[in-house]
């Protein structure tokens, strides 16, 4: 991340998740009801077990960046409470254990409360071999604390401010399931309204396959199994030319990979048409570029780029898809071994869990989306004020609709206006920093 950074602190059952968010400008309009918003989303699902449903009821509160509503270009920090904190203050303390309480916890132990004993079952596919062996613990707790999917609570808190940010741009990002436990949904048939799809048990837009994955869901919770599946953000309303080709780690496609695949239990991620593309040919993979449009768009005849060219937007929809895995801890759980005496054990340790997660890490997922769109529109926009970044991304996207472009050599020129209107631009856009929208020192200016 460059212009916007965040961080989020928090274990899984201590007191609070907290974000910090830094970069977003001044005088954006945010309050905690429009975060709170994609935070019951990521709750909702079939599938989800009782802690997302009913404990944790997430609320974020706004402790710092912002004053009678608006942002005030300070770091925002977002804090949400830990709904089952109350069971947990001993087991969690952050203060050392005086010996009393230290007593207590023994006493706790000796009599099997679960939530005092420490934990050496190892669970599969999870961090908690890698993890508990890295950091050095004989307790598995300090490790899945963190490494539970609950911190996206706090990544998804994040996203909804910057998602605040790039509606003020007419840009829009949401999710859909698109695949459970194998069954797939047919974009023929996908005749639910985006409100209609929201309100559905999976958010899919495709009623019949829905009704198919949801017993899948069923099935695995007989069995004592879980599912994964697919999920698929799209982004819309994102201008042309976010992101760079011109070296790896200013790539669009490469920033958003890396924001999906960091949640965890994906395991995968494409773009457009994907890895099918790669069972095509080349002619029938390509999205044949038609005329520019009044407006500065251009016609294309399909999207099986998924909006991305060269590391760069071209103005599509931006269209993702991620691999869900099905969820590591099993209601009826697998052989394993122990941490400490390295010896089997005939189960894994269970700790309350998802039967499967679709359509909450799809929330998740448009989170990340969001937060890294947000990073690359004010890194080519900049502005310290909204105000500020909107006149600069409305003069780009004016420029763009005059299709002016800069010559190598020096020398601006307007399609229509000069000997080589209509021909491609061989130079790079001068619009690639902070300074985009203001005239360059490098080359003539344009007039405006
Ligand atoms: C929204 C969400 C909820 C999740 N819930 C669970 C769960 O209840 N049980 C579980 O074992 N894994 C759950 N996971 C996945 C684990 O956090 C993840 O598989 C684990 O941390 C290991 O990381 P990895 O799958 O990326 O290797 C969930 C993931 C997400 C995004």
């Amino acid at each position: 991340m460059g212009r916007l950074r965040f961080l989020t602190a928090g274990e899984s059952h201590g007191p609070a998740l907290a974000a910090t968010l830094e970069g977003i400008p001044a005088g954006l309009p945010l309050t905690a009801d429009q975060i709170a918003l994609d935070l019951a989303r990521r709750q909702r699902g079939y599938g989800r077990g009782a802690r997302s449903t009913s404990i944790e009821r997430d609320r974020a509160e706004i402790l710092a960046g912002v004053r009678h509503g608006l942002t005030i270009g300070s770091p925002i920090l977002l804090l949400i409470r830990n709904r089952d904190w109350e069971n947990w203050t001993r087991v969690m303390q952050v203060e050392p254990l005086t010996d009393e309480q230290a007593s207590e916890l023994a006493a706790l132990v000796e009599a099997g409360d679960k939530r005092a004993t420490p934990i050496t079952r190892l669970r599969a596919g999870h961090a908690d071999l890698a993890g508990a062996s890295k950091y050095g613990f004989d307790d598995v707790r300090n490790i899945l604390e963190r490494a539970s999917a609950r911190e996206t609570a706090a990544r998804v808190a994040a996203g909804a401010v910057a998602r605040a940010l790039l509606a003020r741009l007419e840009i829009d990002v949401w999710s859909h399931t698109a695949e459970v436990g194998g069954v797939a949904m047919d974009p023929d048939r996908a005749t639910r309204t985006r409100e209609e799809a929201e309100a559905s048990p999976l958010r899919c837009p495709d009623p019949e396959a829905e009704t198919r994955m949801v017993t899948r869901i069923d099935e695995a919770r007989e069995a004592g199994d879980t599912v994964g599946g697919v999920f698929e953000v799209v982004a819309r309303g994102v201008p042309m030319g976010l992101g760079s080709h011109v070296h790896w780690d200013r790539r669009l496609d490469a920033a958003l990979a890396g924001a999906i695949t960091s949640i965890p239990i994906v395991k995968g991620v494409e773009f457009g048409l994907g890895f099918a593309q790669t069972r095509s040919f080349g002619s029938a993979v390509q999205d044949v570029i038609g005329r520019r449009n009044a407006d500065g768009s251009w016609a294309r005849a399909s999207n099986n780029a998924g909006g991305l060219e060269g590391g760069i937007s071209n103005g599509q929809p931006i269209v993702i898809r991620g691999a869900v895995k099905p969820i590591s801890t099993l209601p009826r759980p697998l052989p394993s071994a122990d941490l400490v005496t390295g010896e089997p054990v005939q189960k894994a340790h269970y700790e309350r869990s998802d039967i499967s997660v679709v359509p909450a890490t799809g929330v998740v997922a448009e989170a990340m989306v969001c937060l890294t769109l947000a990073d690359f529109v004010l890194d080519k926009f900049g502005g310290d004020s909204l105000a500020e970044t909107l006149d600069n991304v409305a003069r780009y996207r004016a420029r763009l609709a005059r299709r002016s472009f800069v010559r190598p050599g020096g020398g601006a020129s307007t399609a229509g206006a000069g000997p080589s209107a209509g021909r491609p631009s061989t130079g790079g856009p001068s619009t690639g920093g902070p300074s985009a929208g203001k005239t360059s020192g490098a080359a003539p200016a344009e007039s405006e």
